[in-house]
């Protein structure tokens, strides 16, 4: 059975830590279900990690959709957050609620989420006010880059920290099930989650936030030349996968692959023996 959002709640309650990752594909959102990660963001991420673009700014509602859907087909025991993407909800509610629904019954995600705090509750409060589960992002919020000059811990000051706990509880109010802190000092994140009744979900946040989230490629060490300070290490697969690719040039090149092992007979009769 899928996990819901009553049982994230329910791990904050118990001080059970949730752990959360993003997926984009089946492969990654299957290796997510095979660990039994219980929620996973379709993060706008994709744009940089999946897609190449430099910022998640170019990503398109149409590339949320199709990707959420493939994790959603590959995942099913998961929570699936999947984002809105940039300028899909700033516009108007009906604007959001329309892309919000997409996400939906289109991409199978059970619930979304966007960037900012204050500026962003009502929007929040129509959608779950029309029965969709939202969780909020507020510190370093991406798609807001180029505003913000950079990718930079925010929440540094007395002043910024303050409107960090204002945001986190005008998200609380409009009815997020769940708010991420990204890049945000360590004490500051442990105050919003202590003043929460939500869970609070950190990247780059300190160990005191309810849950984490890592971008799947960060953790897995799949872009060998990207290695931001919060990303945890837990493989190196760029090296195995230069290395396998490698192998496997050579061996073409050198006329040792394939084998005999890898082909076929006309006398073994089946297409696959
Ligand atoms: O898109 C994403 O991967 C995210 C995480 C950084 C939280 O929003």
């Amino acid at each position: 059975m899928r996990v819901t959002t009553r049982k994230i709640a329910q791990m904050k309650r118990k001080s059970e830590r949730i752990v959360m990752v993003t997926a984009y594909d089946a492969m990654s959102a299957g290796a997510a279900e095979r660990a039994g990660i219980p929620m996973i963001l379709v993060g706008d991420s994709l744009g940089q990690v999946v897609l190449g673009h430099d910022s998640t700014v170019p990503v398109s509602m149409d590339d949320m959709v199709s990707h959420a859907a493939a994790v959603a087909r590959c995942a099913p025991s998961p929570l699936i957050v999947a984002d809105l993407p940039f300028l899909s909800y700033q516009v108007s509610e009906e604007i959001a609620l329309t892309n919000a629904a997409r996400l939906l019954q289109e991409g199978g995600a059970q619930a979304v989420k966007l960037e900012g705090g204050v500026p962003v509750a009502a929007t929040v409060k129509r959608l779950t006010d029309s029965g969709i589960a939202v969780m909020g992002h507020i510190g370093f919020t991406p798609q807001s880059v180029h505003q913000l000059g950079g990718y930079r811990v925010q929440g540094r000051t007395e002043d910024a920290a303050a409107r960090l706990l204002e945001d986190a509880l005008a998200l609380q109010d409009a009815g997020a099930f769940a708010v991420v802190l990204e890049l945000v000092p360590t004490e500051v994140a442990a105050s919003v989650t202590e003043r929460l009744s939500i869970p609070t979900i950190g990247i780059g946040a300190g160990p005191e936030c309810d849950g984490q989230i890592q971008v799947f490629h960060d953790l897995l060490g799949l872009l060998p030349d990207f290695r931001p300070k919060h990303a945890g290490r837990y493989g190196d697969l760029a090296g195995v996968i230069d290395e396998a690719l490698s192998r496997y040039a050579d061996d073409v090149k050198g006329n040792k692959f394939p084998t005999e092992a890898e082909s076929f007979s006309i006398s073994t009769g089946s297409s696959q023996k």
